[in-house]
């Protein structure tokens, strides 16, 4: 059967770099059954003949309307597909779809009309923030990693920067590759607009998105990157657990040697473009 990654040697290293990421995620113990999900953003491979595909599935509802989205291709994961699946056959457990004119829908233009993910409207909020502000990045990554949503269960972490404080001082790489730390989102429903929403509120400002008793939301130049927000913060929540289950509270890096690493190595407080 004929690809849309035939003769495209970039885009197929973009969706062979999916693939190699789904299987860490399944690894991790991150992607339990269909958990998680992806979008890359892959307009820049898009030609004139991709350009003239026909829809390969009816025209579907977002359910809200994003601007800057009109006329984009997006890799996305397909909705109760397996990571460790999609690891061997990306393009049979996912799909590139194309947003159309309104900017509110889309349609699946290759290579099976695999639906995209529920977690769509997060995904397509945040990518449609990410064009809006002429970023560089054109990946997204929701999955479930253990200690992270572990920590969510716990009301003291959701409480302000408290979560992110505590991570970041487990250990200095955290502070040095999260420098925007981890955001909170109250509960909320799986795959709905409120999600997005507040999904979006929180990226802004942070690396990385947590979802109370459900995931995190992460964000990268490509879907690497996104991985390594999310490994990075997770391992620093999985120091905290191993210390914790040693007996005590563990002591953390002080505020000052926190300040000292923001300081020297000059860490922004911004999202880079
Ligand atoms: P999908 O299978 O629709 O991607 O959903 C998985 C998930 O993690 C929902 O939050
Ligand atoms: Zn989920």
């Amino acid at each position: 059967m004929s690809s849309i990654l035939d003769g495209r040697p970039g885009l197929a290293a973009v969706i062979e770099q999916v693939a190699e990421v789904t299987g860490y995620l399944w690894q991790k113990g991150w992607a339990e059954r269909n958990g998680g999900n992806i979008t890359v953003n892959i307009t820049e491979f898009v030609d004139d003949e991709i350009m003239a595909m026909p829809a390969i599935s009816p025209v579907v509802q977002i359910g809200t309307t994003l601007p800057h989205l009109k006329g984009k291709y997006f890799y996305a994961k397909g909705t109760g597909k397996r990571m460790r699946d999609l690891a061997r056959f990306p393009m049979q457990n996912g799909a590139i779809i194309r947003i159309c004119e309104d900017c509110a829908s889309y349609e699946i233009i290759a290579d099976e009309p695999v639906m995209p993910t529920s977690e769509l409207p997060s995904h397509l909020a945040l990518q449609n923030y990410l064009i809006e502000t002429g970023s560089s990045y054109k990946a997204t990554l929701h999955t479930h990693p253990i200690e992270l949503v572990a920590m969510s269960h716990i009301q003291r972490f959701l409480k302000g920067d408290e979560m992110t404080r505590v991570l970041w001082s487990m250990i200095p790489e955290t502070l040095a590759f999260a420098p925007l730390g981890i955001g909170i989102v109250p509960y909320s429903l799986p795959g709905s607009i409120a999600l997005a929403e507040a999904t979006l509120e929180q990226i802004k400002t942070h690396d990385v998105v947590l979802w109370e008793k459900h995931g995190t939301v992460a964000v990268g130049t490509d879907i690497m990157d996104a991985f390594d927000q999310t490994d990075v913060l997770c391992k620093a929540a999985n120091i905290y657990m191993c210390a914790k289950s040693m007996g005590s509270e563990p002591d953390g890096m002080t505020d000052a040697e926190m300040k000292e690493i923001q300081d020297v190595f000059k860490l922004p407080k911004e999202r880079p473009c």
